[in-house]
């Protein structure tokens, strides 16, 4: 499912080759690796990101929509400011999961709670009636962005990923 969603500050859009360099700043940036699912294998350089931004790309039409995969840029200057994901929680793979990443010397400008919001609108008029976000116990960042979407919290468990998160959900207003 092809989207560009634009926001007050930001395009959400489809992501291409091209933006390995960028996205690398992104994922290849220990502070926020360190924080994404235990099958995250570190990704060192330009080619590796490439690699992975061509089987994310590859992926997206054999998705289950919403689901996918987005890069987020801020409009003002065209920077690659961040990643967003829509998937099927393991193991049942019946609720969506939203995930968030932003380039770390961009933390604090409020853009992935205004990204996820912009998203999250999207995917409940594709129809889906609730959407969760699983963060470790201190991934507070993320955390906080979970709450200040207005998400609920759920509680913790251990069914997702094999370790102990806490989960929160989101449905429309
Ligand atoms: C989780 C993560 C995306 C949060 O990024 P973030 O920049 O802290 O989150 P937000 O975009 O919501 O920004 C909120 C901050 O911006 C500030 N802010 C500034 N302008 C803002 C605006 N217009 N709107 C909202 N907040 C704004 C808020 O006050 C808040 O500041 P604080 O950090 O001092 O509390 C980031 O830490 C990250 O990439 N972590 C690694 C990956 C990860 O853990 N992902 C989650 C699991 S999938």
């Amino acid at each position: 499912m092809s989207l560009e969603l634009p926001t007050d500050r930001l395009l959400i859009r489809e992501w291409e080759l091209d933006d390995a360099e960028a996205a690398l700043r992104i994922y290849g940036a220990e502070e926020v690796a360190r924080w994404l699912t235990p099958e995250w294998q570190p990704v060192t350089d330009i080619d590796a990101m490439r690699s992975v931004l061509h089987a994310w790309i590859e992926a997206g039409p054999n998705l289950t929509p919403p689901a996918g995969r987005w890069a987020v840029v801020r409009v003002s200057d065209g920077e690659l400011v961040g990643g967003l994901s829509l998937k099927l929680l393991p193991p049942f793979e019946e609720d969506f999961e939203l995930t968030w990443a932003i380039r770390p010397d961009l933390w604090g400008q409020g853009y992935a709670s205004e990204a996820s919001q912009a998203i999250s609108d999207w995917a409940f008029k594709q129809g889906i009636e609730e959407l969760f976000a699983v963060a470790r116990p201190d991934n507070e960042r993320a955390i906080s962005v979970a709450r200040r979407l207005g998400m609920e919290w759920v509680g913790e468990t251990e069914k997702y990923y094999g370790m102990r998160l806490q989960v929160f959900r989101m449905r429309p207003t």
